[in-house]
């Protein structure tokens, strides 16, 4: 605690100015700043102190000195009316500062871990739908071929083994069936090949069959320049999206927009179902909302979840341009 007068002299200070100081009491007492704080620090006291005498304001900052941090409040005492001395108290901040930026890295560190986990996973999706594709595809195919060949050469007679190489070559060709499915569902090769949009067009048509919800998808007629994460990442909130649809909502219909603009790529999905409830859009457990916000977040992005009870969910993502990145967190994250 302590007290200046109009001259910024120090005129009462409590016994822990010694030890913060480290001199004896004696020796800080009717001092200027400039005697008892390095330079800097002084200069920018004494304007504080100076904005308080004249402004009758209080004032809180935080200040630094030998590498530890301080917090101040500091008002003025009136006197016939007039802001003539002024008091405050500093607490030592350096313990809870060090915790904050203790929490900040960690939290830095968990978020990059998650987003190389995600990266790793999506690597090693790729890398086994392309294994799939290729070795399994080609095996099949060879197969297949080795028996047409094989069928070809049976008697007409032999209707039974004919029969039976028939039936066979039926089975591989579902098979290959799987397989290509199998490994467009671990990695749509469109993402990779024709871009986002082309994928979403793709999860909508299939999503369609396997549901029965009818969707309505609205995009810019020319492709969408992106870079391989972000379109990853979007694709893969769109996806859970869309599961969320199916699990959750009871929903009939969707309808999806897709836009890009210079300062941001926005996707919206939103269901005619019965409404996401807001305890859940923050609730701990909802990780898969939690995995959609970590996407986007990495991006610099947001996803926003709104619910009207009855009516329906609204998913809105936003992404800003790769070089904006900054910006967006700053201006509106919630
Ligand atoms: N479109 C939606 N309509 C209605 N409720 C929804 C919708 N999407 C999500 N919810 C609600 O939000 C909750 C959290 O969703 P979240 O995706 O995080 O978890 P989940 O789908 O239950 O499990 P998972 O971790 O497998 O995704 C859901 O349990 C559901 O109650
Ligand atoms: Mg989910």
């Amino acid at each position: 605690v302590f007290f200046k007068d109009e001259n910024i002299k120090t005129i009462k200070l409590s016994k822990n100015y010694t030890e913060m100081l480290g001199r004896p009491i004696s020796e800080l007492l009717g001092k200027n700043m400039d005697d008892l704080f390095p330079s800097d620090l002084a200069k920018s006291m004494v304007a504080d102190d100076r904005r308080i005498l004249k402004e009758g304001k209080t004032v809180e900052i935080e200040e630094a000195m030998n590498g530890r941090f301080y917090s101040t409040i500091k008002f003025p005492i009136y006197r016939e009316g007039k802001p003539t001395y002024l008091a405050g108290f500093t607490i030592d901040i350096t313990e809870r500062k060090r915790a904050e930026d203790q929490l900040r890295d960690s939290e830095k560190q968990l978020r990059a871990l998650a987003a190389r986990l995600q990266s790793v996973r999506e690597e090693e999706r790729a890398m086994i739908a392309r294994e799939i594709h290729d070795e399994l595809g080609q095996v099949l195919t060879g197969l297949k071929m080795d028996l047409f060949w094989l069928s070809s050469k049976l008697p007409e007679d032999q209707k039974s083994l004919l029969g039976k190489t028939k039936s066979m070559l039926e089975l591989i060709d579902t098979t290959i069936q799987s397989v290509r499915k199998l490994s467009t569902e671990l990695r749509p090769g469109v993402l990779d090949n024709l871009g986002l949009k082309a994928a979403i067009e793709w999860q909508i048509g299939e999503f369609q069959t396997r549901t029965g919800i009818r969707c309505e998808f609205i995009a810019p007629e020319e492709d969408i320049a992106l870079d391989q994460d972000c379109s990853t990442a979007v694709f893969r909130i769109f996806q859970e999206a869309l599961t969320n649809v199916v699990r959750h909502s009871n929903a009939t219909r969707v309808n999806i927009t897709l836009e890009k603009s210079a300062d941001h790529l926005l996707l919206e999905v939103q269901d005619n179902g019965k409404g996401i409830e807001e305890s859940k859009i923050f609730d701990l457990e909802s990780l898969g909302l939690l995995g959609m916000r970590e996407r986007a977040l990495y991006l610099g992005g947001k996803v926003k979840f709104e619910g009207i009870q009855g009516k329906g969910t609204k998913v809105t993502v936003l992404i800003p341009p790769k070089g904006k990145m900054g910006e967006m967190e700053v201006r509106d994250y919630d």
